[in-house]
């Protein structure tokens, strides 16, 4: 078992340290964030993340896991794991002020060999500077290895203990035998590749995948004018095992903190090498266009919104996290707001976050005091609670039951015996209410 520590105890470091450090290894988290440290060492996550919280509190009993704030502490890791955040400047291109620090840490205070691993996303060519830039400081060797995450939010220790792969990449050989011995436990496959191949590959993934939602968005627009139904689409499509059914879920565009992010800076990092991305940019768009697309469709529906009481369900940008990143809910609940419309939201987990940021917005605490006198509601986040709800409690509890389901949770069949005006994404709308219409369509 190896003595590792991790820098950074974001979203990346923190489950990627405690995972090394349930399957057996002596792991040190660190951050310079005291609060976050505080928090950590007594027991507690600072993220929403299922199963996290015990898993920290076994390992800590277990004195495998530990959390500090002092470099000194990690002296003696014969691994490194750089795990810090690289937000976006204004611009979409990373910023590497985080990289750099820690890496600058790091040159002051290793007295050994050390084998630096690089988990954050860093454009290509990162790794092999912040290598150069460590080993001008310090006498000692330094390995480099590029080891891009793909956890997904709300299901990281999964995704942790059984991705699909991990990919491993540097140019020193030892160092690859050194990260590999460190998975083991794992049972997962093990790719190696140089370090910018290891580096590229996490951006196109992503790329890859923000390019199945943007698309299937695409064809979901196309299907309500053509009247298909774009889940019988996606399923038809994914059934072919060269295109794959996942992420061919139609929806309100894609959030969080990685897929806007990472593809911002890769058509950044293509525009660098005179390269335009134009695919990548055009798929950009389109999720703009998705996340504003309800709105459009709402003052369709309704000519003006000023002075309506809508209900926004879910602010989340996907079910089982509390993260506001990049949520559709954010551009939708601004856009509202400028409309002039009075909002109430309800999210299970996330609205402590949003309140900071929308003063403006009435918060409830529960789906069904959200509902109750709206004029119009809208799932935004596909949370199991909202895909529970019977359907009857829209008109029950609404104004007038108008729902745009921003995430297909209902199906078609259920909704047409209920008495509710429902739109929904990339399937035909449905526009019976037994009552006179609220409004005369623009
Ligand atoms: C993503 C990648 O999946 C992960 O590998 C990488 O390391 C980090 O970025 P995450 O951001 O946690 O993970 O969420 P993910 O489950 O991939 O969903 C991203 C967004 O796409 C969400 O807003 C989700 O609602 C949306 N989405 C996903 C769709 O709209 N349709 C789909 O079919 C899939």
């Amino acid at each position: 078992m190896k003595k590792i520590a991790v820098v950074g105890t974001g979203y990346v470091g923190l489950v990627t340290g405690v995972g090394l450090s349930h399957i057996g290894h002596e792991v040190t988290c660190l951050d310079v964030d005291h609060e976050k440290i505080d928090l950590l060492q007594k027991g507690r996550s600072p993220i929403y993340e299922v199963s996290l919280e015990p898993m920290i509190q076994e390992n800590q009993k277990q004195k495998r896991l530990s959390f500090t704030s002092k470099y000194e502490d990690i002296q003696e890791s014969e691994i490194i794991l750089i795990a810090v955040g690289t937000p976006q400047h204004p611009d979409g291109s990373a910023n590497l002020t985080y990289i750099y620090e820690a890496a600058e840490a790091i040159a002051q205070t290793i007295n050994q060999e050390v084998t630096v691993v690089v988990k954050s996303t860093v454009p290509v060519g990162t790794c092999q500077n912040v290598k150069n830039y460590i080993q001008a400081k310090t006498p000692f060797p330094i390995q480099m290895v590029s080891n891009p995450e793909f956890l997904r939010e709300g299901n990281a220790l999964k995704d942790l203990f059984e991705g699909d792969r991990i990919v491993i990449g540097s140019d020193d050989q030892k160092a690859i035998q050194t990260v590999m011995e460190m998975y083991a436990p794992f049972d997962i496959p093990m790719m190696t590749t140089d370090l910018a191949s290891a580096e590229m590959i996490k951006y196109a993934s992503n790329a890859f995948l923000a390019t199945k939602i943007s698309f299937i968005n695409e064809i979901s627009s196309i299907c309500e004018k053509v009247g298909a139904n774009v889940e019988a689409v996606a399923k038809g499509m994914g059934m072919d095992r060269r295109i794959g059914s996942s992420f061919l879920q139609a929806g309100i565009g894609y959030g969080g903190s990685c897929f806007p992010k990472d593809t911002k800076a890769l058509v950044q990092m293509a525009g660098n090498v005179e390269h335009q991305f134009d695919l990548l940019e055009s798929v950009i768009h389109v999720n703009n266009k998705q996340q504003n697309k309800i709105v459009d469709q709402m003052k369709e529906r309704c000519g003006s919104l000023v002075g309506k009481r809508i209900t926004i369900l879910g602010l989340a940008f996907k079910p089982g996290t509390d993260d506001l990143r990049e949520a559709a809910s954010l551009v939708i609940l601004d856009r509202l707001l400028r409309e002039g419309a009075f909002i109430t939201a309800y999210d299970p987990v996330a609205m402590p976050r949003a309140k900071e940021k929308f003063p403006a917005v009435t918060f409830a605490s529960n789906v069904k005091e959200a509902l109750a006198g709206a004029d119009l509601a809208a799932i935004v986040t596909e949370w199991e609670e909202f895909k529970e709800l019977p359907l009857h409690f829209y008109d029950e509890l609404m104004n007038e039951a108008i729902l745009f389901d921003g995430r297909n949770c209902y199906s078609l069949d259920e909704v047409r015996e209920q008495n509710m005006e429902y739109y929904s994404v990339g399937r035909p709308a449905i526009e019976h209410t037994k009552s006179a219409p609220l409004m005369h369509k623009a």
